[in-house]
């Protein structure tokens, strides 16, 4: 990598940005925030860039190839409910890609998963942000067969939308942190090819990143933290706890909850998003650690020498089977050698607290959330997730996605229930896009607390039920497992709404 090639691909400023110099020692490397998008604010309107570009940098102490929106992760929209946004967006990539609004509802035919932006050209996208959706989204690329490498190689950022519930004195007195966690697996500096086995079970890496950075350590000047999460990794599952300490649940996917809810773990699928308060009550370090789950994935027994290359796992196949006790990834050795990342325990984050910390009490309420009636929907559908695992391809009622295809049409202005049914041994993160919806039970059991989602993980052979609001504007949209290499292999549907 010389001069001339980093300017060539205009990434200098990246390399400066997350340069040697500013990336010490492995295990205490500070915690770097995502960067504000630089937006231009008149009357409501909000006008922004971005850009998709091959980018290089340093990512855990080493200098890799990815593709980014000028970084990882991306820089953070941060808008506010009823503003307009005009979004510029320009593909700098070699190939196709798209921008999706993850969690937004906003009309189909602008967030519209099936559109392409080629190379050297661009986009607008111009939509408004709904009053009563504060929350935490993100936005990432959605063309279909290619989603699992563009994710993967680093195209994602945060879409912060603000509201007037910002402004609790418990919210806003309480310092905010944004975290973008991110698996990774390099050969040398490039993102390797997928093996049949990534196509399986959704690629891993063993290098897990919090913005970027691995096991930084953040120093809180105050004692009571809002952190807002992100899945962003292609397949991995983070099973959040903070040592010794609770988490308040305060948001969900599509916005705050109607009170805080103490959690000692809290499970965050593929695509997922949740804002916890974190209150340090004593002085001293807290981590913040993702603890062993077993979300089924296929691994190898025997034939060790052939998934311990660079390509990683699947080279030579010992024989398999769906991950549990018995299998080599639940030994810590063995799994980091074959790059699961998260089936062991890992420290993502070190928190340090302040001197005498006195965190805040915690908000009372927050948003008010509508109750659906499922005794009122217009219908009730039930959606199999189905798999042919040997040959990595997913299927939803036993079909798998074709664009030409309708696979569900539904009335404008009404409420529908779905039936999740997951018939595989993995689990699978189901999402839906324009349409934010409730979880009503699990397996037949109440959902303990409203809360507006787009994503929902089901466990193998779990059902879930959902009530789905299909308001606000009709069109053609999707619906899709969020380990995206199972939705570049058809475990995605067209749902069309209308009037
Ligand atoms: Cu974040 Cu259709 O996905
Ligand atoms: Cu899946």
């Amino acid at each position: 990598m010389n001069r001339r090639e980093l300017l060539k691909y205009g990434v200098l400023g990246l390399v400066s940005n997350y340069g040697l110099s500013r990336l010490p020692a492995f295990a205490q490397s500070p915690f770097p925030q995502p960067r504000t998008l630089q937006v231009r604010r008149t009357d409501g309107l909000v006008e922004v860039q971005i850009t998709a570009q091959q980018s290089h940098l340093i990512l855990g102490g080493k200098p890799v190839w990815l593709m980014t929106y000028g970084g990882f992760p991306g820089p953070t929209l941060r808008v506010r409910e009823g503003e307009t946004v005009r979004l510029k967006f320009t593909n700098n990539l070699p190939e196709p890609t798209n921008l999706h609004l993850h969690g937004l509802h906003v009309p189909p035919s602008v967030d519209d998963s099936m559109a392409l932006v080629q190379p050297g050209e661009s986009r607008l996208y111009e939509f408004r942000i709904p009053k009563g959706s504060a929350g935490t989204y993100w936005y990432h690329p959605h063309v279909h067969g290619r989603v699992a490498a563009q994710l993967y190689a680093g195209l994602a950022g945060l879409l912060v939308v603000e509201g007037p519930l910002d402004a609790l004195p418990e919210l806003k007195e309480a310092e905010e942190y944004l975290l973008v966690l991110k698996d990774w697996v390099f050969s040398g500096d490039r993102i390797p090819a997928w093996t049949q086995m990534d196509w399986m079970n959704g690629r891993e890496g063993s290098l897990l990143t919090v913005n970027g950075a691995v096991r930084p350590t953040l120093r809180a000047q105050k004692a009571t933290l809002r952190l807002r999460l992100l899945n962003a990794s292609n397949a991995c599952y983070y099973r959040l706890a903070l040592e010794n300490q609770p988490l308040y649940l305060i948001a969900t996917d599509g916005g705050f909850l109607e009170k805080p809810v103490e959690l000692t773990e809290l499970l965050l699928a593929p695509g997922e998003r949740a804002e916890v308060l974190v209150r340090l009550s004593r002085p001293g370090t807290y981590r913040l650690q993702a603890l062993p789950y077993d979300r089924g994935a296929m691994r190898m027994h025997g034939g060790m020498h052939s998934v311990m290359g660079d390509q990683g796992m699947g080279q030579g196949m010992g024989t398999m089977d769906h991950g549990g006790m018995g299998g080599m990834g639940d030994t810590g050795t063995m799994g980091s050698l074959m790059g699961m990342g998260a089936t062991r325990l890992e420290t993502l984050l070190t928190i340090v607290a302040p001197a005498n910390p006195k965190p805040m009490p915690l908000p009372t309420s927050l948003a008010p959330i509508e109750r659906l009636d499922p005794a009122k929907a217009a219908a009730t559908r039930r959606l199999v997730l189905g798999e042919r695992m040997m040959q990595a391809e997913f299927f939803i009622n036993g079909r798998m996605f074709d664009p030409g295809r309708v696979d569900i049409q539904a009335k404008l202005g009404t409420i529908e229930v779905w039936e999740l049914v997951n018939e595989t041994e993995m689990d699978h993160p189901f999402h839906l896009h324009t349409y934010p919806f409730q979880v009503l039970s699990r397996d037949g059991q109440p959902a303990p607390y409203r809360a507006w989602k787009d994503t929902v993980n089901l466990r193998p052979n779990e059902t879930v039920r959902i009530a789905v609001p299909l308001r606000d504007f009709g069109g053609i949209t999707v619906y899709h497992c969020h380990i995206v290499e199972h939705e570049d292999r058809g475990m995605m549907g067209v749902l069309e709404v209308r009037p």
